[in-house]
C-alpha cells in the first residue's frame, strides 16, 4: 500500500507518471470521447479547516476516476477530540478505499495512516502540502519549454508547508529552489534534511537569499503563498511586520520577466500587491484548476 503523506512518499518515476496521467486525462477529458465511468467505490474527505480548491479539485478527481466523495467537514470531524484518530482511522478503513485528510498536526495524518488500511492523502497539514507541490509541477510543464532540471524557481515568504513540498518537488527533479525569506522564516530542519538529501541525489541547487530582489534574478518563475498560515491567526501581526519587504508586486515580476503563482487563498496588499494575480504574467487560475488534474493521477497511482 502506498500513501501519499510527504512529498518524498513518491520517488521521480511515480511524480512523472501521476502527471503524465493528469495531463493525458484533461486532454481526453477536452477531447469528444471523455466518458465518466462510475463504480461503487469511496473517497472519504475529513477536513480540520477551511478549504474551497482542495476540496473541489479532490471531488472531481474522486468523480472523474469513478470514486464517489464524502466530505467531513471541520465542525463534524473532531479528530482527536470527538473521537480517537485511530478509531476513526479503523471505521474509514472499513467503508472507503482512500482517505483524503487536511490536519492542523502533521502528526495526525502520520497517527491515522498508521491505523489506517487503505491509502491516505495529506491535503495539507502544518508541515506540507504535497498535492499542491505536485500539481504545480504539471503546471510548470505546462507553462515553460524547460524540462523540471532546468527549472528555477524563487519562492518568497514564510519556510512553511507549501514551500516544503514544492523545494521536495523542485529539488526531486535536479532544479534550482531558491527561499528568499527573513531570517527565522526559513523551512524547518527536518525537512531542510530531506531537501538537501534530494540535492545531492539528483544534482539539483537549493538556495536561501535572503535579499528580495538579489534572489528573483534569474529566475523562470516567482512563487509566494500567504505570509499567516492557517492556524498562525495569533502571529498576524508579528508577521505582517516581518515580511513587509517581501511583497511580490509586478515590479519584480517584469524586471525578471518571470511566471507568477500562487497556491491561494491570496491576501492582497500583503503577500502581492492587488490584483497581482490578473497580471499577465500570472498563472495562478490555471495553478487553480490543475489540482484537478494532478490530484486525478495521484488517485490513479495510490488507490
Ligand atoms: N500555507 C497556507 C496554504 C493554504 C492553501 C496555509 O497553510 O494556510
Amino acid at each position: 500500500m502506498n500513501n501519499f503523506i510527504n512529498f518524498d512518499d513518491f520517488d521521480r518515476e511515480s511524480v512523472e507518471e501521476a502527471i503524465e496521467i493528469g495531463i493525458n486525462e484533461k486532454n481526453k477529458f477536452y477531447s469528444e470521447d471523455f466518458e465518466i465511468k462510475l463504480n461503487k467505490k469511496f473517497g472519504v474527505l475529513l477536513f480540520e479547516k477551511p478549504s474551497l480548491r482542495t476540496k473541489l479539485s479532490f471531488i472531481k478527481a474522486l468523480n472523474f476516476n469513478g470514486i464517489n466523495d464524502i466530505y467531513f467537514s471541520p465542525e463534524e470531524v473532531g479528530l482527536g477530540r470527538r473521537e480517537k484518530v485511530s478509531d476513526i482511522a479503523k471505521v474509514i478503513s472499513k467503508m472507503s478505499e482512500v482517505a483524503i485528510l487536511r490536519t492542523f498536526k502533521h502528526s495526525t495524518i502520520e497517527e491515522f495512516s498508521r491505523n489506517s488500511s487503505v491509502p491516505v492523502i495529506n491535503a495539507l497539514s502544518d508541515r506540507e502540502h504535497p498535492c499542491q507541490a505536485l500539481c504545480d509541477l504539471l503546471t510548470i510543464k505546462e507553462k515553460t519549454e524547460n524540462n523540471l532540471n532546468n527549472i528555477s524557481i524563487t519562492f518568497v515568504g514564510d519556510g512553511n508547508n507549501v514551500a516544503t513540498s514544492l523545494a521536495k518537488a523542485i529539488l526531486t527533479f535536479g532544479g534550482t529552489f531558491i527561499h528568499s525569506c527573513p531570517k527565522g522564516y526559513e523551512i524547518p530542519k527536518e525537512d531542510l534534511k530531506v531537501i538537501e538529501d534530494l540535492q545531492r541525489k539528483y544534482n539539483g541547487n537549493f538556495l536561501i537569499e535572503n535579499n528580495l530582489n538579489v534572489s528573483v534574478k534569474n529566475s523562470d518563475i516567482v512563487y509566494t503563498d500567504v505570509w499567516t498560515s492557517m492556524g498562525q491567526e495569533s502571529e498576524q501581526r508579528k508577521r505582517i511586520e516581518d515580511f513587509k519587504n517581501y511583497q511580490v508586486n509586478e515590479k519584480i515580476i517584469e524586471t525578471n520577466n518571470a511566471i507568477f503563482m500562487h497556491d491561494l487563498p491570496a491576501h492582497h496588499g500583503e503577500e502581492i500587491s492587488e490584483n497581482l494575480v490578473d497580471h499577465k504574467n500570472s498563472v495562478v487560475f490555471d495553478q487553480a484548476e490543475n489540482r484537478i488534474w494532478g490530484q486525478l493521477g495521484i488517485i490513479k497511482k495510490i488507490v
